[in-house]
């Protein structure tokens, strides 16, 4: 018996130094354009979603979830945080979206919106807490308050069903970015001085700005 447990304790500590080896000679690749395998994907999506589902698991969406006002203000502050990352109805990508990894999920696509309390649980959590590792940020860490998490929610609940100029009403009708914990600042993009040089410019480019 006491060997077997030599035997076993010997194992792990050759296991735990060849693992260190391995990782200090710099064999992982943390570069944002080489995918993990699909089996190391599948392993760190299942882990993920067990983590989220056991801290979203007692989170109750409020009864109006699904009102009009909701909706309304959630979309301007889609517009201003989230659209670049998970993009509108009728953009193809983004910039910033094709380098980043994992890939923010298209919200404005059909699939990406199921309509069950624990999705959008998961949703809140997700929207408040962030994804470690991920672009996805931990929006409660920027001042957002509960409310405004929901109305994001709410919005995204909709979006896969609007075309691009419903899109838009949304969002005009909508107060832009706004919500609690902002800092003056914040709430005033493009307000600071323009600099000397050509803005954003880089080939190849295709915006208008
Ligand atoms: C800088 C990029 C970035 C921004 C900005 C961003 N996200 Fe994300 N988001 C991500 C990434 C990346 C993931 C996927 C993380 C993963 O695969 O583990 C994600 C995941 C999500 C998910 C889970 C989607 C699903 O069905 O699995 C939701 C919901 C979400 N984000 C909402 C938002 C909202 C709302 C905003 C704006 C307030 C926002 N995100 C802003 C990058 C971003």
């Amino acid at each position: 018996m006491k060997q077997f447990f030599l035997g076993a304790a010997s194992v792990i500590g050759l296991g735990t130094i060849a693992g260190y080896g391995l990782l200090q000679s710099g064999a992982i690749d943390f570069a944002a354009d080489s995918p993990h395998s699909s089996g190391t994907t599948w392993f760190i999506e299942w882990a993920r979603e067990q983590s989220v589902a056991k801290q979203a698991k007692d989170i109750v969406p409020p009864a109006d979830l699904a009102s009009e006002e909701r909706i309304r203000r959630g979309a301007g502050n889609f517009e201003a945080m989230c659209v670049g990352c998970h993009l509108s109805p009728g953009v193809g990508n983004s910039e910033i979206r094709k380098g980043l990894y994992p890939s923010p999920p298209n919200l404005s696509q059909a699939g990406a919106a199921s309509d069950d309390q624990k999705a959008d649980a998961r949703r809140f959590w997700i929207i408040k807490h962030g994804i470690k590792g991920s672009g996805m940020p931990a929006w409660a860490q920027g001042g957002m308050d509960d409310e405004a998490i929901w109305n994001l929610v709410a919005f995204i609940k909709t979006l896969p069903k609007l075309s691009a100029a419903e899109y838009q009403a949304h969002v005009a009708a909508s107060e832009g970015h706004s919500h609690a914990g902002m800092e003056p600042a914040e709430s005033t993009p493009g307000s600071a001085k323009p600099h000397d040089h050509e803005g954003h410019s880089h080939s190849p480019h295709k915006h208008s700005h």
